[in-house]
């Protein structure tokens, strides 16, 4: 094994199963999870707990500078406001430095990490051995937002939710800086019509020919 751990890098819109792909994958394995995702959450919690602005960037990288990675709960910072805001601040270049130095020093960790965001592959670790690009139709993606929404016990509304991962996609996909896309070598899967055991037989089967490959 090389000085710095196996990486596997896991990219995708939002709500096309990726997290759930991620946790399995890493416990699987028994490698390190960063959901990436979080970074950008915590980053924009704390501007909104002190009142400050979604669009002053020197202000959302000095937050971006302080975000512990340990101590990054998705309970808390799974709200949609703050996913909103996340993908607000997302589109600004020194708030996605500070954010991507501290997730290469995560990758480091041996014996490897699972990564998963939207420029894991692209931006944050090029270099990774497995590259998933994980998507799904906007519809499907909706609906299982919808699902979880309406298993908890809440109502939810169709049509904003499909709207929001819509403008969510034209946002992430749109920015200047790290657009989400699949990296060249990424192997995509479409989970539109598979279950998420299947989405991890598929993923498997990638990571263990590049384990065995690996030196
Ligand atoms: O995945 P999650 O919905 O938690 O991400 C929140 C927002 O953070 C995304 O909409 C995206 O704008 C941003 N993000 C990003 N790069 C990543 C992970 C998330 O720009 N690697």
């Amino acid at each position: 094994m090389s000085s710095s751990g196996f990486t596997i890098a896991i990219d995708g819109p939002a709500a096309a199963g990726k997290g759930t792909l991620s946790r399995l994958v890493a416990g699987a394995y028994g490698f390190h999870h960063l959901d990436t995702g979080l970074t950008y959450r915590a980053t924009a919690k704390a501007l909104l707990d002190a009142g400050q602005p979604l669009d002053d960037e020197a202000i959302a990288e000095k937050m971006a500078r302080e975000v512990e990675l340990g101590g990054l709960d998705r309970d808390i910072l799974s709200k949609h406001e703050i996913g909103e805001a996340a993908s607000k601040i997302a589109v600004m270049p020194a708030v996605r430095r500070a954010l991507v130095e501290a997730q290469r020093r995560f990758s480091e960790k041996q014996p490897g990490t699972v990564l998963d965001g939207r420029d894991i592959g692209t931006v944050v670790c090029p270099d990774a051995p497995v590259k998933l690009y994980v998507t799904a139709s906007p519809q499907v993606r909706a609906k299982r937002r919808y699902d979880e929404i309406v298993a908890r016990g809440v109502d939810a509304d169709f049509d904003a939710i499909f709207d929001d991962v819509r403008r969510r996609d034209e946002r992430d996909m749109g920015r200047a800086d790290s657009p989400l896309k699949p990296a060249e070598d990424a192997h995509l899967l479409d989970t539109s019509e598979m279950s998420i055991e299947a989405a991890f037989q598929a993923a498997k089967s990638i990571i263990d020919v590049a384990l065995s490959r690996y030196a």
